[in-house]
């Protein structure tokens, strides 16, 4: 494992029990404008979603009503073992919404990952994961290289905002969000550059519960989407 992925899995070990808890004053205002974005993003009836750094499934969760199946991938053995418990309490079968351990971001990819069932989606995308990445090119190239084609990529992440450098580095953050030029050439170079949309939400989220960290944490987001053609 590189070291970016060590510190993230360990720090998102040590907080998924309570991730849901901790964060819901963060997740509940958003999964509402989630839901209403499902179109923009290119959610299709039916269809297959790839929820990469799927933490506990809040974007699986979000989109449950229209997709037909959602696969989960995280680094994290903790957030895996949550967003399948959730999955089982909600008597949801597994082949519906089943989260697995891998990493598309490592040199090779997890060869956990080879299986058909993760090529071909839908959609494909991350749910507030893209600032923990090293390096956001490759995340968006793999992402697209799992897309069937003519599916959509987004990313649901932070607006640019003033970096917090007392506590990034043990929470695993890389970049202090990311403005409209960043993902446009993002998405043009993993090859989803195709229809690119990129929208600020209307939600302001404050994180108030952050392990170390005295002073709230407000932030606020966009959505960005974008087609492989080819
Ligand atoms: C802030 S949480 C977001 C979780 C979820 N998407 C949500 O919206 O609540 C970030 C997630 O990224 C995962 N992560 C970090 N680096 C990763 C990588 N290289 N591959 C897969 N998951 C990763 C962490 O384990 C964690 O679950």
């Amino acid at each position: 494992m590189s070291s970016s992925a060590e510190v993230n899995s360990q720090y998102f070990n040590n907080i998924a029990a309570d991730y849901d808890k901790r964060f819901a004053n963060v997740l509940e205002p958003l999964k509402t404008e989630l839901r209403e974005n499902a179109g923009f993003i290119g959610i299709k009836s039916g269809g297959r979603l790839l929820d990469y750094a799927c933490g506990t499934g809040f974007v699986s969760i979000c989109l449950s009503d229209v997709i037909g199946q959602a696969v989960g991938i995280d680094i994290t053995e903790n957030m895996i073992g949550a967003y399948n418990a959730k999955a089982k309490s909600a008597n949801v079968p597994e082949y519906q919404r089943k989260a697995y351990l891998g990493n598309l971001l490592s040199n090779p990819p997890s060869p956990s990952l080879d299986d058909k069932l993760f090529f071909g989606f839908d959609v494909a995308g991350v749910g507030m994961g893209f600032h923990h990445f090293e390096d956001v090119t490759l995340a968006a190239t793999r992402l697209t290289e799992r897309l069937a084609t003519g599916g959509s990529l987004f990313i649901l992440d932070f607006l640019p905002h003033d970096p917090d450098l007392n506590h990034n580095a043990a929470r695993g953050v890389h970049h202090h969000g990311f403005t409209e030029d960043n993902i446009r050439t993002m998405f043009e170079t993993a090859g989803a550059g195709s229809g690119f949309e990129y929208k600020e939400l209307s939600t302001e989220v404050v994180f108030e519960n952050l392990p170390g960290q005295g002073q709230p944490m407000h932030r606020r987001l966009f959505l960005a989407r974008g087609t492989k053609t080819a």
